[in-house]
């Protein structure tokens, strides 16, 4: 877990620092997929899904699951969020980042602070015998607070012999009949969806790309993580997602 999870990590770092404007996503996805070949991995998407592309890059009003094209080309200013998941040798790890490229002219920055924040939050809080329901109350709490929403239909989930597995719909609100609980040497990737307006997110005729019902913003961050008693082991600190 620790060996795919510097993978995709370091495959995210470099992604994000290769981007610049003018760059098409493809570019930048060809870029990552180049990362991921020299060190012997498969893109989980791609393996997972049949998705076009190595990694999933989502510009501005584009949540999620973005697929990268020759069309797309990037601006100064730019919201964009990439996500890397991958397959090495039978075990699995799954990131994802938003920044703003260059300079912050749309005033995006704060919605990637808060994303992070949170993110930052939910992981501390995690340990074995918490419950999964808490950790989504904290979430849309402090999403809230800064005048943020969350969505409601996307969510963390368990990783390791493949992209998803059980603990799944780790949600960003509390769901009152979930009695579950975060288990103690799980693996599970966590992850924010905080948005400027909207609380779902709905798929564009291409059958993957996710934007918001309400239209608006949304950054995502993820970490790969293992339960412990005490402190998380974020297996995929090396993204500097945090820095
Ligand atoms: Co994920
Ligand atoms: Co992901």
């Amino acid at each position: 877990m620790k060996k795919v999870s510097d993978v995709v990590a370091y495959t995210l770092k470099e992604m994000k620092n290769y981007a610049k404007p003018g760059m098409t996503t493809k570019e930048l996805d060809d870029f990552g997929a180049s990362i991921l070949k020299e060190f012997r991995a498969n893109s989980a998407p791609f393996m997972t899904y049949k998705f076009p592309g190595w990694t999933c890059i989502s510009v501005n009003h584009e949540f999620c699951h973005g697929i990268p094209s020759k069309n797309r080309i990037l601006k100064e200013g730019d919201l964009i969020n990439i996500d890397v998941s991958a397959e090495l040798d039978g075990y699995w790890s799954d990131n994802g980042n938003s920044f703003v490229l260059g300079d912050d002219i749309h005033q995006h920055q704060n919605l990637v602070n808060a994303s992070k924040e949170i993110l930052q939050k939910a992981i501390h809080h995690i340990k074995g015998g918490v419950k999964i329901a808490d950790v989504g109350f904290l979430m849309e709490t402090e999403a809230k607070k800064r005048g943020y929403k969350v969505i409601k239909n996307l969510g963390g989930h368990g990783i390791g012999r493949s992209l998803h597995e059980q603990p799944d719909e780790l949600l960003n609100y509390k769901n009152k009949f979930d009695q579950r609980r975060f288990k103690k040497n799980s693996v599970v990737a966590i992850e924010t969806f905080i948005s400027t307006s909207s609380t779902y997110t709905v798929e564009l005729n291409d059958g993957w790309t996710m934007v918001g019902n309400k239209g608006g913003y949304m950054a995502q961050h993820e970490h790969t993580i293992v339960v412990t008693d005490g402190k998380p082991i974020i297996l995929t600190e090396m993204n500097g997602v945090w820095n």
